[in-house]
């Protein structure tokens, strides 16, 4: 699906706030040529704020790169016989059935060889197979969030899946160094908590091994300040982001939704290190929600493992000229996933 491009947009049509991101290339060098985020007031239609979004960021490039998650996408990671690429395509369509819930000509599917031989899921590891991860999505879902970015007067270049954006901002941004110095793999979770989920992907050096959507995030977080302080949900919303004197209040408040989303991670991390014999050595989270009131050190605590918000946009040269190098830096945390989206840039 990619034409000649040199700027891409990035657009991450996230359940309460939209984020773009441009990247241009100088050369090889990805540069931010453009950013707006725009939030959807509650019980406002997303197309008003994606309206004001393609206004807000003054983009070079019309091309743009979604994302889907959600209950519409399937990624499963399995084993196959060793064959080509070719001839994985094809087989693909005839093993779906067996790992998908949907009717195969309801959706897209696409695949991918992984490098790293991993048990597939629910079997015991066999090095006479390959490793794949298979990814589903609703062709119904993918067809309306075309229209609407068509209808917006952008061109669509590809559709992406979040979870592996997030994967490929890491490795954009200079922080993605996941090899040790003996050159073994490390394990880090890239973990995204939004408004409406949280998603996770497990990376062993450069590459995914495993990946989980959890639904559980910020909008849970506000729901249960709400409660505990007998406020409407506006006001937890804005109480959230700045506590002021009720720091202490707002932290005691989201614990429970802390410690329910902590205990999936948990398990996802439990999982994935029993399955490839490693340690996952570091949690970095990003998304609006990992930015509520003792968020991190409390997943910090209770994982085990040292967790901080990391940056996507450390290592990437910013377009002055273009951008509010003030604004993007405020919404730093939540723009992993439009990054990612963007950086296909460099495929094109
Ligand atoms: N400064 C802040 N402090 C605390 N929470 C914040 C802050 N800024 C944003 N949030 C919360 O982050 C969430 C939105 O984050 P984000 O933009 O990553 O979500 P989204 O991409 O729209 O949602 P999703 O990924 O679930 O579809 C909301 O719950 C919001 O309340
Ligand atoms: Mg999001």
């Amino acid at each position: 699906m990619f034409r000649k491009q040199k700027s891409l947009i990035g657009l991450d049509l996230g359940s309460q706030t939209l984020k773009a991101i441009e990247i241009s290339l100088d050369g090889a060098e990805p540069v931010i040529t453009g950013f707006a985020r725009v939030e959807i007031p509650a019980g406002s239609e997303r197309s008003v704020a994606l309206g004001q979004l393609c206004e807000q960021g003054k983009f070079r490039s019309k091309a743009v790169v979604t994302g889907v998650a959600g209950q519409n996408v399937v990624v499963r990671y399995i084993s196959m016989v060793p064959m080509s690429d070719a001839e994985l395509r094809q087989a693909i369509r005839f093993e779906s059935d067996k790992y998908l819930p949907f009717d195969a000509q309801d959706v897209v599917l696409d695949c991918q060889r992984l490098e790293r031989r991993t048990a597939g899921e629910g079997e015991a590891a066999n090095e006479e197979q390959i490793s794949v991860v298979l990814v589903a999505c609703q062709k119904s879902v993918i067809h309306s969030q075309l229209q609407e970015v068509i209808l917006h007067g952008l061109q669509p270049s590809a559709v992406d899946v979040d979870v592996f954006a997030l994967a490929n901002a890491w490795e954009l941004s200079s922080a993605g160094a996941s090899v040790a110095e003996d050159g073994t793999p490390v394990g880090v979770a890239l973990v995204d908590v939004g408004a409406l989920r949280t998603q996770i992907n497990v990376l062993l050096g450069a590459e995914t091994c495993f990946s989980r959507e959890i639904g559980i995030a910020g909008g849970d977080m506000t729901q249960a300040i709400a409660r505990r302080l007998g406020l409407e949900l506006f006001e937890a919303e804005a109480v959230k982001r700045t506590p002021g004197e009720r720091e202490v209040e707002v932290a005691r408040a989201i614990s429970p939704v802390l410690e329910d989303l902590v205990s999936e991670i948990s398990l996802s991390l439990d999982y994935v290190e029993n399955r490839e014999g490693v340690r996952v050595e570091e949690v970095l989270l990003s998304g609006g929600g990992a930015l509520a009131p003792g968020a991190v050190d409390f997943i910090e605590q209770a994982l085990g493992r040292p967790t901080r918000v990391w940056n996507p946009l450390e290592g990437l040269r910013v377009d002055a000229d273009r951008v509010n190098i003030e604004e993007l830096e405020a919404s730093a945390a939540s723009l992993a996933v439009a990054i990612g989206l963007a950086s296909r840039v460099r495929a094109a």
